[in-house]
């Protein structure tokens, strides 16, 4: 019997391929502090928009992921 192990980097958004390690990035450097952040710089959740609970779920992991600014590139 196999045991799975739990995916380290699961595919967040399957329409435009971003990875939760990239959204984890984004937050965790500062370039993206929110979900809409997030969405304008990878794009994530602007296809079908089924990621983008799972994308705020990912940043309700952490504590301070509430600042309204988004340092656009
Ligand atoms: S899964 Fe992210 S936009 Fe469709």
């Amino acid at each position: 019997m196999t045991v799975k192990q739990p995916c380290q980097d699961r595919m967040l958004c399957h329409c435009l391929k971003v990875r939760e390690s990239e959204v984890r990035h984004k937050f965790e450097t500062g370039e993206a502090m929110s979900v809409p952040c997030i969405v304008q710089q990878t794009g994530a959740g602007t296809g079908c928009t089924a990621c983008v609970l799972r994308i705020s779920k990912v940043l309700e992991s952490y504590p301070s992921a509430v600042s309204p600014i988004c340092m656009a590139r």
